[in-house]
């Protein structure tokens, strides 16, 4: 039906897919299963890898030998290209928005450590990264390097063969657990990993709804987003798919102060998790999934409206995330 394009093997994969035994007791007849890409390597964990094995296999046949990508200070994505730049002997640049903070925290301590190029652009200007970028691959050029540009999140149509290949890696969990999950929850942020659930939900037959809780942004903009990148995905790769056809399935209402700013009951299910479960979520993107899903699932159990009705067998995956806590450890009542 399909040709998988060219891939790194750069994950730790697969991935171990367990339940919270644990923590789903407080649900009659339900259980909450993670599928842990936190665990798909130490310094590099977490969804971003999964993307960058094609984006960046890419960028090899493309004969390029630096990457330029772009995102938040704290980006996992920047930290996961920077590192895995490092590991294959490619130049990186960064192109991070905001103003340099006084102290390299988190993730940016990473891409300093692992030697990735940093370059700053102030928040009112973000929206001219592209044309900053455009600007680098032509410095790079006049240099003698060839430079590919990654967008934020590698999320467009060749990131998003990454949550296909999970999709395959999922049916396989799912084939030796005899499992059969009624929904798949993830954090959406650039919307790659929810684009590639459902493409991958598509292809490989899963009976899973995917159900996606938005860090930033809303539904309507995941839906112009990931059907966009579906549609160029499906021309550039002759995929035989009707993509009018899938469902972008965005549970809102959990972004709380905004990107990257949680309220007090995501710090609370971040130190639940940890203490029931050494289940270790962040502020970002997975705890605030994380508390969405289980509000949704808490309406449920009081016969409330809610947008996982009927759950059963539910898969939450661990999208990664872990050093955007170390910067935010204000928000902890400890
Ligand atoms: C830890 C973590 N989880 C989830 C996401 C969301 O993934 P995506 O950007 O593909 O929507 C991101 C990145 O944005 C992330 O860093």
């Amino acid at each position: 039906m399909f040709e998988w394009p060219p891939k790194l093997q750069l994950a730790q994969t697969p991935t171990p897919l367990t339940p919270l035994e644990r923590f789903s007791k407080q649900f009659d007849d339900l259980t909450i299963w993670v599928k842990h890409d936190e665990l798909t390597g130490m310094e590099v964990s977490g969804n971003k890898i999964r993307k960058l094995e094609f984006s960046i296999a890419q960028a090899l046949e493309d004969g390029c030998d630096t990457l330029i990508t772009c995102g938040g200070v704290q980006s996992n994505h920047c930290r996961a290209t920077a590192i895995l730049g490092a590991r294959l002997g490619l130049k990186v640049r960064l192109i991070l928005r905001g103003e340099k903070p006084d102290v390299a925290d988190g993730n940016l301590m990473l891409d300093y450590l692992a030697g990735a190029e940093i370059s700053y652009l102030p928040v009112k200007q973000w929206s001219t990264h592209p044309d900053v970028g455009a600007q680098l691959q032509k410095q790079y050029l006049a240099e003698g390097h060839k430079a590919c540009f990654i967008p934020v999140g590698a999320s467009d149509e060749i990131g998003i063969w990454g949550y296909i290949a999970a999709c395959a890696e999922l049916k396989q969990d799912f084939e030796n657990l005899g499992l059969e999950p009624d929904y798949i929850v993830v954090a959406t942020g650039s919307g790659g990993t929810q684009g590639g659930l459902i493409a991958g939900r598509a292809l490989m037959g899963l009976k899973a709804r995917i159900l996606a809780f938005n860090v930033c942004d809303d539904a309507g903009y995941f839906e112009r987003k990931i059907r966009g990148d579906l549609t160029l995905w499906r021309k550039r790769y002759g995929i035989e798919l009707d993509v009018r056809e899938l469902e972008i399935d965005t549970a809102e209402g959990y972004v709380g102060p905004g990107y990257a700013l949680a309220g007090p009951e995501v710090f609370a299910t971040i130190t639940e998790l940890a203490r029931c479960e050494a289940l270790f979520l962040d502020p970002v993107y997975t705890g605030k999934a994380f508390h969405g899903m289980v509000s949704e699932l808490q309406k449920a159990r009081q016969g409330q409206q809610t947008r996982m009705p009927g759950a059963k067998n539910v898969v939450f995956i661990h999208t990664g995330g872990l050093f955007g806590v170390f910067p935010q450890k204000k928000g902890f009542d400890f």
